[in-house]
């Protein structure tokens, strides 16, 4: 993902970012989520297959392939208008559940869990290159047997419910707020049971994004933050830093996986 980043500080969910020197740190619940854009993310996002996202999808696919999952319960939080982060629980889940807060992606992900789009085809097909995904011919249809969307905060998470999860650019890119970004990976590791496998990714170094017209703010990090967030709750982490290609505006900018256990 591509997630346009900021020329200045933002923190606000209008029309462009704010200047440096007015910048109140906008919180969560502040922001007008419901007027996210799912399809304009899409366009912009993940229309054509980017190499980096590539990337990322082929570690996440080789580790669920390596996690030694079996009929487990899988979630992917603040999915989005993204589906591929849950494509890789799919030939070892008994149910996936999407976790969205924005009543806008929450319609969204409604409306592709019976059958989704075309565009996430070629994000499938990296997924089949592995042998253990390639005997699952229907993927479509086993999303939409086993798929099922919830509109719930990450912050409203139950604790140990999952077997596995996902959570992709969603502590870094919800709150200009450090200590929400702590709490919202809090959560979502206390979300998994002990010992669960988990794979997460963040930008690193934005402080903002467009979507469409619209301007949400994000945390500005570096890799340290990510380790020193996920120290008390996740153990035996890899990290993997992917630079996106072609570059962003902001060259700076990267991505960053994390992939490891829930701590028992
Ligand atoms: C940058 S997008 C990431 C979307 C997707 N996971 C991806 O990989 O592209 C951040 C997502 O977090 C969602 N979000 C915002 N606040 C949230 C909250 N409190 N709980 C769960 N999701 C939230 C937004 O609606 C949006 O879908």
């Amino acid at each position: 993902m591509a997630l346009t980043p900021a020329a200045g500080s933002g923190c606000n969910a209008s029309s462009a970012p704010p200047p440096r020197n007015q910048s109140p740190k906008q919180v969560n619940s502040e922001i007008e989520w419901d007027r996210f854009d799912p399809q304009a993310y899409v366009r912009h996002n993940y229309s054509a297959l980017r190499p980096d996202d590539r990337e990322i999808l082929c570690h996440i696919r080789d580790f669920f392939a390596d996690a030694r999952l079996s009929d487990s319960r899988c979630v992917d939080v603040g999915s989005g208008s993204n589906l591929y982060p849950v494509l890789p629980f799919l030939p070892f889940a008994r149910s996936v559940e999407l976790c969205e807060w924005s009543a806008s992606n929450v319609r969204w992900l409604r409306s592709q869990i019976d059958g989704y789009d075309e565009v996430w085809d070629p994000y499938w097909q990296v997924c089949a290159e592995h042998p253990s995904y390639a005997t699952l011919l229907d993927p479509r249809g086993r999303l939409a047997q086993i798929g099922r969307v919830r509109k719930v905060s990450v912050f409203d998470l139950p604790g140990h419910a999952w077997d596995a999860g996902t959570m992709f650019f969603v502590a870094c890119s919800i709150s200009a707020e450090r200590a929400e970004f702590d709490r919202a990976i809090g959560r979502f590791l206390g979300a998994l049971r002990p010992g669960s496998p988990f794979a997460a990714a963040f930008m690193l170094g934005s402080r903002g994004y467009r979507v469409g017209p619209r301007w949400f703010p994000a945390v500005e990090l570096r890799s340290a933050d990510v380790e020193a967030s996920m120290a008390a709750g996740a153990c035996d982490v890899d990290f993997h830093e992917v630079r996106p290609k072609p570059p962003l505006r902001d060259g700076s900018l990267s991505m960053l996986l994390a992939t490891g256990r829930t701590r028992d």
